[in-house]
């Protein structure tokens, strides 16, 4: 329970960017720096989601920040391994995260998953700073460890100072050729109004102490009223990932981002055909710090409040979705709640027509995503929905009207060998990606080879 004396709710941060330009390392330095403080009790890590206590982000921040400015409990950290999973982040239909950290490398610029991020940023309105990451890599670069940016900044040749700037400043075009204005966060003063840039090196901690305090000055100065809710009451949230638990069967990992869940709690989640109504058997925390993808043993706990992640094990959750709302009942009529529920789902709306191509997708939010970009392509869908390629999809496909039909769009998700199998024996085509924009591209390339 990341929650204060105040009952202000934590705020939730997503971390995102391209692929391999250090959303991860910028967290586990959050996380380090914590424990060569000694503050691994401080800390508490959970499923896809780090809570960072306000005590440690001021240590963190050192002389940056002064903690008696501050009253939100602190900051929960949302990984992403990829702006699919940003786009699962939703709630209410809108954007799960309160605010943002875009991670752009330094030296790769803007690249594919870089857009697709701003583009969700835009469109769910959401607060963002961007992490201008790898400073480390300027050529002759002096690394000065865990300290402000300007104090490394000031301690480097002035070759490498320009070096740094010529890209920053490439960063603060990129930004402006998207429709954002941005610069340097040591001049912004209204951070709604032009967004900060902070450069920040994951791996050697310099500039971190600049991006925690920029991270809590956004959201005490703008979130703050937002964050003031009854953190007490019955909580909600969203299903990031549906996994297998050994002696619990199938599990869902969600982020809470409203209200408790308890250990006795009946909770309605999202599914692939109805909402499931089923009563929570464990609620199971990581250890503190721990890494959520080779934790093994997980702590059983009674109740978590808001915001926080958590992995929740109840019968009958084959068939949850990720990106799917899950609502505690508590005591209120379960019929309500079932129906909140199916309101919510019926807000993520894929169009399907009588023909048109199969599309499978990882999450709700990412089939969502794909069915948007395809209506704008003119491209229709017969069936859309969240899993694997299976037979059934190859089956379905197969009986298309038309050849530009008899294809599959897989997005982020496996195609089972029985499918391949079937799919190759068909003749169906099965396109993979996991940024939206191309696999849209090479669906579209094949139509047009069909047709000439
Ligand atoms: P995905 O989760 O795969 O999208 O990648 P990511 O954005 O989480 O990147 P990750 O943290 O896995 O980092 C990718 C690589 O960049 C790793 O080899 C890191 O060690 C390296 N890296 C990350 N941050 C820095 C940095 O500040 N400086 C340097 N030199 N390397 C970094
Ligand atoms: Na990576
Ligand atoms: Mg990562």
């Amino acid at each position: 329970a990341e929650t204060d004396a105040t009952g202000l709710r934590t705020p939730i941060v997503a971390v995102l960017g391209h692929v391999d330009h250090g959303k991860t390392t910028l967290l586990d330095t959050v996380r380090g720096s914590a424990v060569q403080e000694g503050e691994a009790g401080a800390i508490t890590q959970h499923i896809g989601a780090t809570a960072v206590p306000l005590d440690t982000i001021g240590e963190m921040a050192g002389s940056l920040v002064d903690p008696d400015d501050f009253d939100l409990p602190g900051l929960l950290f949302i990984d992403t391994p990829g702006h699919h999973s940003f786009s699962t982040l939703r709630s209410r239909g809108g954007a799960l995260a309160d605010i943002a950290v875009l991670v752009v490398d330094v030296n790769d610029g803007f690249q594919p998953q870089t857009l697709e991020a701003l583009d969700i940023l835009k469109r769910t309105e959401t607060p963002f700073v961007v992490a201008a990451n790898k400073v480390d890599t300027v050529p002759g670069w002096n690394p000065q460890g865990h300290v402000p940016i300007q104090q490394s900044i000031d301690a480097q040749s002035d070759r490498a100072e320009g070096d740094l700037n010529d890209r920053l400043y490439g960063i603060i075009g990129e930004m402006s050729d998207n429709g954002f204005s941005s610069d340097m966060y040591w001049r912004v003063q209204d951070f709604r109004a032009n967004i900060g840039v902070v450069p920040v090196s994951a791996k050697t901690g310099e500039g971190i102490p600049d991006l925690l305090t920029v991270l809590m000055g956004l959201s005490q100065r703008y979130l703050k009223e937002d964050m003031s809710v009854d953190v007490a009451g019955p909580g909600a949230g969203t299903v990031l990932e549906v996994k297998e638990e050994r002696g619990f069967g199938t599990t869902i990992d969600i982020v809470l981002y409203d209200g408790t869940i308890s250990a006795d709690d009946t909770v309605v989640v999202g599914g692939k055909n109805e909402p499931i109504v089923t009563e929570v058997r464990a609620l199971l925390q990581p250890r503190p710090l721990a890494e959520i993808r080779t934790e093994k043993q997980f702590e059983k706990v009674d109740s978590v409040a808001a915001a926080t992640g958590i992995k929740v094990a109840a019968p009958d959750l084959d068939d949850a979705m990720a990106g799917a709302p899950v609502r505690v009942v508590r005591d209120r009529p379960v019929e309500e709640v079932i129906e909140a529920v199916e309101a919510e789902l019926s807000q993520i709306d894929v169009e399907t027509a009588d023909n048109g191509v199969v599309v499978k997708a990882d999450t709700l939010g990412s089939l969502e995503a794909i069915a948007n970009a395809l209506e704008e392509a003119e491209v229709p869908i017969v069936r859309a929905e969240v899993g694997d390629v299976a037979p059934r999809d190859v089956a379905v496909a197969s009986t298309a009207d038309e050849p530009t039909h008899e294809a599959i769009l897989a997005f982020n998700v496996e195609v089972l060998p029985d499918a391949k199998q079937q799919a190759s024996d068909q003749n169906i085509r099965v396109f993979s990606d996991d940024v939206i924009y191309q696999l849209v591209e090479e669906y579209e390339e094949y139509v047009t080879g069909i047709q000439e």
